[in-house]
């Protein structure tokens, strides 16, 4: 079965490696490649147009482009219900009709299982019945834990407006770096990762009454580990309460791991949901969904049902929605004999992924007003985490991106892979919440039960563990092969875990937690960001790593609209600190705090100012934290040899050889290695010989992001176990030269700004 094969290793996403069906998951879809094509070759011609001096005319236009979209925004705004509407959508949903007796199983019961339907209100109601059933009385506060950020954000703010309080008062939510809770909060919503983190400091939960672990199905890895340390706390704290939540799948096995525990099921009403299988396989998921779209819209009546497309991710998203704006927009110019149309005004077209930056727009979850039809393109979030009401066509791509630990080179990556058929089953679900509908499924019938598994592989069977078994250590379970878990994960990746911690010096040879083991788990970070932050109070630059540690947990930095990718990217580059882009991305921090922290001057440069503001926000929970346990900040100023001798010592696992242009060889596995494209580093004549990486990328090729130059003595040194010094090459040692030209760069650069600003005024 699944469980014994995965016993012996890590489980394949891909129950079919060589089907056409896998083969064209990792070939991923031409659609998406062409769009990205078309866009280098759109910034080529902008290029040449910028060089004949029309930039003023582009800048303009962008500009102008820029405010529209951002007035166009305000209008999405949440349209307050009012409370007796409110009140009516909380009486319509399954959930209600059930509450007393929900109430009360959960009171007579330490473990109670709730199963129901995705949206028959069990994340947003739940907290509320029990709210208004006493369970907040001796003020102990009711837990929600959700897999998602996004997920836990959006929900609260939804609970907080039922409820017609203020967001962060009485109903709050907690994800990583961001608290939106305050001494009145009584519900809070927190990612599981936040509640194992709490279980840190208070190891019985005490501030908790009821601990609700909401989408227990999508068994993701904290939530299990979660489960397991519930399960062991149960005998300490009686008066606590546990309620896990799940869509019908699993629910038996939670029930069975909690020593039999009630199964609770709210009755869901679903409607029949017709299965449209592809007659032959299908090339390309993105465009077979396009045309699948465009023709439900042309082919349906406007107010038949809105459309639920899922894609993988965030790109493939993205390109969905826009190909589908344009197609459709020809197809009205056509059929008005025009020969551009420019508002398509029957559609409204959106899309939802984790990246996506702030909230999701509240409009989505509610039919639109007028004759108009939702189109949403989301990732498998809207499988379960999410509902959107008046779904009546799903289009399933029959993917969905997941992480998976690549034991060749040790580490998780994301890859595009067949969903399993309770996934499928789950999707198509999504068309029958609220009438009869049609689910559209991008591949054949047979692909379905020969590609897919019958279940997906729970995250704890396809990840690297190490910081779980650092988080179980710290929290006092020494073998952690004997821990709980609802499903055990591969020894191997257990063991190979001990052996990651043990290298970086987290676990000594007993496996026992070090002091430096033990002072790492208190930071919410890697474990080898959380080394280089503890040594580098040591080597005299903890200010400065603190920085670059802040700016490594945000994403994208680098602002890259589709209309001006060269010209972002050329300002990137002004910001490139030959060696280094770890220095890169604190040179980007120290320039943006010499601007007092300016949105212009952000803009200017083509970053992403909400990522900045996070990357200081984290900065400041970091210092904080550091303060807490007495790690001295210190600067070392522009010494940036020694920032750089303290990046290796966090990242000598993780270090590569050159091996020609562009091109690395791993020192631990010799794998060959791809320097990405963004890097500070490509396209150096000469490449400095060896380096250390963040993070390994794999597309088509293997890419590593995030790179600096190290010196082969300190890898040496802090990776004794692992290189052997008659492995490196005498010629290299002689040290390769380092410039750091910032200050010339910085002066191009305001230049070229000025130069810009002078014409903007002519203008005016
Ligand atoms: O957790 P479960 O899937 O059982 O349902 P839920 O998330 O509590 O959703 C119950 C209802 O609330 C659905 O009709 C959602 O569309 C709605 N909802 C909403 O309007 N806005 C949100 N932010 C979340 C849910
Ligand atoms: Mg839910």
């Amino acid at each position: 079965s699944l469980l014994e094969s995965s016993q012996q290793g890590i489980v394949s996403p891909f129950q079919n490696p060589e089907s056409t069906f896998s083969i064209n998951a990792r070939r991923g879809s031409r659609l998406v490649a062409l769009k990205r094509l078309q866009k280098d070759q759109k910034d080529k011609a902008r290029e040449t147009a910028q060089i004949a001096g029309t930039v003023l005319g582009d800048v303009l236009g962008v500009r102008d482009k820029q405010t529209l979209s951002s007035q166009e925004h305000e209008s999405f705004k949440d349209k307050s219900a009012s409370r007796e509407e409110i009140d009516k959508i909380r009486k319509s949903l399954p959930a209600y009709t059930v509450k007393a007796k929900l109430v009360q199983t959960i009171q007579e019961n330490q473990v109670t299982i709730v199963i129901g339907e995705t949206g028959s209100g069990k994340t947003t109601q739940l907290p509320q019945y029990l709210f208004d059933g006493g369970f907040c009385s001796g003020g102990k506060l009711i837990a929600c834990t959700q897999p998602r950020r996004v997920a836990a954000m959006s929900v609260a703010k939804r609970v907080a407006s039922e409820m017609g309080v203020k967001l962060g008062e009485e109903v709050g939510y907690s994800i990583r770096f961001e608290d939106e809770t305050s001494d009145k909060t009584l519900i809070k919503f927190m990612t599981d990762g936040i509640l194992l983190r709490e279980a840190l400091l208070d190891p019985t939960l005490d501030r908790y009454g009821c601990i609700i672990i909401d989408e227990a199905h999508e068994r993701s890895l904290n939530t299990e580990v979660m489960l397991g340390l519930l399960k062991r706390l149960l005998a300490r704290r009686r008066d606590l309460k546990v309620v896990v939540t799940s869509a019908t799948m699993n629910a038996a096995k939670f029930a069975n791991f909690f020593g039999n525990a009630p199964q609770f099921d709210i009755p869901g009403r679903t409607f029949p949901v017709q299965l449209i299988y592809s007659k032959y396989p299908v090339e390309d998921y993105v465009e077979a969904a396009v045309m699948q779209a465009v023709r439900i819209h042309a082919s349906t009546e406007t107010n038949s049902g809105d459309i639920l497309i899922f894609m993988t991710g965030q790109e493939d998203v993205e390109v969905t929605a826009e190909v589908i704006r344009e197609r459709l927009t020809d197809i009205y110019a056509k059929s008005k004999g025009i020969a551009r149309f420019e508002e398509i005004d029957d559609v409204k077209i959106f899309t939802v992924y984790s990246a996506l930056p702030g909230d999701i727009q509240n409009e989505i979850f509610h039919s639109l007003s007028g004759n108009k039809r939702k189109i949403v393109v989301a990732t498998n979030i809207a499988e379960t985490s999410l509902t959107i009401d008046g779904v009546r066509h799903v289009i399933d791509c029959g993917y969905s991106k997941l992480k998976v630990y690549n034991p060749r080179i040790g580490l998780d990556s994301l890859v595009v892979s067949p969903i399993s058929l309770a996934n499928a089953n789950q999707r198509s679900g999504r068309a029958g919440r609220t009438a009869p509908g049609t689910a559209y499924r991008l591949y054949t019938e047979e692909t379905a039960f020969e590609d897919m598994y019958a279940q997906a592989i729970p995250e704890i069977q396809r990840t690297n563990l190490s910081n779980t078994v650092l988080l179980l250590k710290s929290l006092g379970v020494d073998e952690v092969t004997k821990f709980p878990f609802v499903d055990p994960p591969p020894i191997q990746t257990l063991l190979s875990s001990l052996n990651e911690l043990f290298f970086i010096g987290a676990l000594d040879k007993g496996g026992n937690l070090t002091t430096l083991g033990s002072e790492m788990a208190k930071f919410p970070l890697q474990p080898s960001l959380c080394k280089i932050l503890l040594s580098s109070a040591q080597n005299g630059c903890s200010q400065e790593m603190v920085t670059i540690v802040s700016m490594l947990s945000v994403p994208q930095i680098f602002y890259r609209p589709k209309e001006r990718q060269k010209e972002s990217d050329a300002a990137r580059s002004r910001f490139f600190v030959p060696e280094s882009d770890h220095l890169t991305l604190l040179n980007v921090y120290s320039q943006w705090k010499s601007s007092r922290y300016s949105h212009r001057w952000c803009s200017k440069h083509f970053i992403n100012f909400k990522s900045l503001q996070r990357a200081r926000e984290i900065r400041r929970q970091l210092v904080k934290i550091m303060q807490k346990n007495h790690i001295t900040l210190i600067s070392t100023g522009t010494d940036w040899h020694t920032i750089r001798k303290c990046i290796c010592s966090g990242y000598a696992h993780q270090a590569a050889k050159v091996a020609g242009l562009g091109k690395y060889t791993s020192l631990r596995t010799g794998m060959e290695l791809q320097l990405h494209p963004t890097s500070a580093l490509y396209g150096l004549g000469d490449l400095p010989p060896y380096v250390v990486y963040h993070e390994l990328l794999m597309t088509t090729k293997e890419y590593i992001c995030c790179v600096t130059s190290v010196d082969p003595f300190w890898l040496m040194e802090y990776g004794t176990l692992l290189y052997d010094i008659k492995k490196v090459n005498i010629a290299d040692i002689v040290r390769h030269p380092i410039e750091y030209n910032i200050c010339e760069e910085d002066a191009k650069d305001q230049e070229k700004d000025n130069e810009i600003d002078r014409k903007l005024q002519a203008l005016r």
